[in-house]
């Protein structure tokens, strides 16, 4: 029988044919990815709108024993492919995401000994680029092991970067207060790299995706005042790169593109760049609001320790679980629970049991309680970068919770080096943290990962991987010493770490001014740097599918403010940015997922400033009330931070918001139907 026609959508060409430049663009035609041989090197450039964005970039690899694979290579063969296919995530910031893009994968060989041959696999998005490398079985490559990846990405702009340092020792971390600079004076920096260049026409992002069996990707700054921005990979201890074999593919290097930082979000591209799911059945997934036995730890009135303030007893959860049913969130996270936090938790890593509590807390009891109150206990399982320990016993320790009908973890990696002295970012830790998101798919539970290696779009294929941090979070707020973070941070991390994916930031501080008033007032004290009503918003300005209410339940308490973290969504149709600058200002209206319900969130960094925001993303015709929580008369993040005055009012599609935030403030809104 002969099989249908293919060529409409795959067309071989001869190799003849091909020597040369070969180009794919993106559905709507504006970006453009030529791949090209110039003496022997391969090279990959980026137009949109025919300007170009990267110049001819390299691409090659450096072995271990082997020589480098960079130069004497030859274009063997090309193919072609359009993709348009649409999925449901099972959560997320938009319900629906279409991938529509043009591949093309061109082969090239070595034309002189070893001969060796890969695949460089382009994907043109109307949001980016996707590529990656192919390697197939083939006689002389067949274990390796990756000195350096040669990808670079040579800008034709001296656009300006937002960034986060990679290399600075004792710094293995993503912890830490955004720059920004012109790109050519970048030294080594994390992604998601942004980048908006200076006629301000476009932006781009680098990062990578499907992480999967290899090293997370850094850049290196440029060398001698270039645009170039290397591919720099996390080591294993004895300094090689990644250990692999054929057949191999690398993550994809993903340039997001757009002409607007407010067409960043919801950033979709790394979503459209990893498998679909490997969980048949998700219905077990669910998005929730959480409180926990945790900022009383961070602000010292509890311990994670044993002893008088020990905060993980029996009676402790119990109320936290009653005040979770009472206020109808979905889980209680319990730290401190198990054994292994006496003494200093970090140096004595082996040590902590994943299966043993403390005496004073009842572990099955509460589970037990938890259920009968309709909320589900978040177990946490504080590593402290003591990996094997871990690994022996999750698999027990996920058994014994999945027992308990226990469905969802937080752990965490707090040292600078973990295992025996890797990197927290390395190819050892990338294969640790599948591990772990295999088993808890296995044992069916959720994953709240912290001290993470930053997300590359994981959710797709697991779905159980809900949130992450990786990022400085309201813990910096509590501790002294750190500096907290200030007004602009979160106007930064929505346009840099959050197009990566969800942060458990956990938001919700009611308790600001905390031991930061009276005479011994000072503001460089820790305190949480905003106003109430920009906590408030927080979370629907920074996505996650499991959002904490981080203060005290006694914060909570009469406060009607209270009363908008208990309505807020988690899981949403649509979402829209509708107002941004980077390090300024984000205003970001989403939809409820199956439901009609909007909520906007508005926040500042420490200029007051305001807003005026046509509601045309409303249903035509339909009556709707506002419910607003706006930064209260006098308000301002360092004098005055609690003030919120709510009110509420008919608005329609036609409808003009005026919105007013104060100095580190910040609004939040609930547009419900009419009744
Ligand atoms: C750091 C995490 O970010 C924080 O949430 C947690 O409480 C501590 N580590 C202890 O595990
Ligand atoms: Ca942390």
């Amino acid at each position: 029988m002969v099989k249908p026609h293919l060529s409409l959508v795959l067309l071989s060409l001869a190799a003849t044919a091909v020597q040369g430049q070969v180009r794919t663009a993106s559905p709507d035609t504006r970006n453009q990815v030529t791949v090209d041989i110039h003496e022997g090197r391969l090279y990959y450039s980026v137009q949109r709108d025919g300007r170009p964005l990267l110049m001819p970039s390299l691409l090659g690899f450096e072995f271990r024993g082997a020589p480098t694979l960079r130069d004497s290579l030859r274009i063997v063969d090309t193919t072609r492919q359009t993709v348009d296919e649409t999925w449901t995530q099972p959560w997320g910031e938009v319900a629906h995401v279409r991938d529509h893009h043009n591949e093309l994968k061109v082969s090239v060989a070595e034309t002189a000994s070893p001969n060796r041959q890969f695949t460089l696999a382009v994907r043109v998005f109307n949001d980016g680029v996707g590529f990656r490398y192919e390697f197939p079985d083939q006689p002389n490559l067949k274990d390796f092991e990756i000195q350096e990846e040669l990808t670079e990405f040579s800008f034709v702009d001296d656009a300006r970067a937002w960034w986060i340092p990679s290399n600075r020792p004792r710094l293995d971390r993503s912890e830490m207060l955004y720059s920004s600079s012109p790109l050519s004076r970048l030294d080594s920096v994390q992604t998601p790299l942004t980048l908006e260049t200076r006629d301000g026409r476009t932006v781009m992002v680098i990062h990578e995706a499907n992480l999967v069996d290899y090293a997370r990707m850094f850049l290196n700054g440029p060398r001698e005042q270039s645009r170039t921005l290397r591919a720099a990979l996390a080591p294993w201890r004895d300094g090689t790169k990644v250990r692999g074999q054929t057949p191999f593919v690398t993550p994809c290097r993903t340039i997001q593109i757009a002409d607007r930082v407010t067409d960043l979000a919801p950033s979709l591209l790394g979503l459209k760049l990893n498998p679909p799911s490997v969980i048949p059945n998700t219905s077990w997934i669910k998005p929730m609001k959480y409180v926990g036995i945790w900022w009383g730890m961070h602000i010292n009135t509890m311990t994670w320790s044993s002893g008088p303030k020990h905060g993980a007893t029996t009676a402790n959860t119990k109320r936290y679980i009653d005040f979770a049913a009472a206020n109808g969130f979905g889980g209680v996270l319990v730290e401190g629970w198990n054994v292994g936090w006496d003494g200093d938790w970090i140096q004595n890593r082996d040590a902590f049991s994943f299966t043993k509590p403390y005496p004073d807390y009842d572990l099955a009891g509460l589970a037990q309680y938890a259920h009968s109150k309709g909320v589900q206990l978040i177990v946490h399982n504080e590593t402290s970068g003591g990996i094997e320990n871990y690994e022996r016993q999750m698999d027990s320790a996920y058994a014994l919770y999945h027992s308990l009908g226990l469905d969802a973890i937080k752990s965490g990696y707090v040292t600078d080096f973990v295992g025996q002295g890797d990197s927290h970012y390395g190819q050892y830790m990338v294969r640790h943290h599948r591990h772990v998101l295999e088993m808890a798919a296995k044992y069916g539970i959720m994953m709240d990962v912290h001290e993470p290696i930053h997300d590359t779009g994981e959710r797709r294929t697991y779905p159980n991987m809900m949130s992450r941090e990786g990022a400085r979070g309201q813990e910096y707020n509590a501790w002294s010493g750190e500096g907290g973070n200030p007004p602009e941070h979160e106007t930064i991390l929505f346009f840099t770490r959050l197009l990566a994916g969800p942060m458990d930031f956990t938001p919700g501080i009611f308790d600001i001014l905390r031991e930061n008033t009276g005479p011994r007032r000072r503001l460089d004290e820790p305190r949480v740097r905003t106003t109430v009503a920009k906590q408030l918003a927080l979370y629907v300005v920074i996505y996650s599918p499991l959002q904490m209410a981080a203060d005290l339940p006694e914060n909570y308490e009469h406060k009607p403010a209270f009363q908008f973290i208990k309505d807020v969504a988690v899981d949403w149709d649509t979402t829209r940015v509708l107002e941004g600058k980077i390090g300024d200002y984000v205003v970001v209206a989403r939809k409820e997922r199956n439901k009609p319900s909007w909520f906007i969130g508005a926040i500042t960094d420490e200029e007051a400033r305001t807003f005026d925001i046509p509601l045309s993303f409303l249903t035509p015709g339909r009556r709707y009330v506002a419910e607003i929580y706006a930064d209260g008369p006098g308000a301002d993040w360092a004098t005055n931070p609690t003030p919120v005055t709510i009110s509420q009012r008919p608005v329609t599609s036609l409808t003009r918001l005026h919105l007013a935030l104060a100095r580190g403030g910040g609004q939040a809104i609930r547009i419900r139907p009419a009744r």
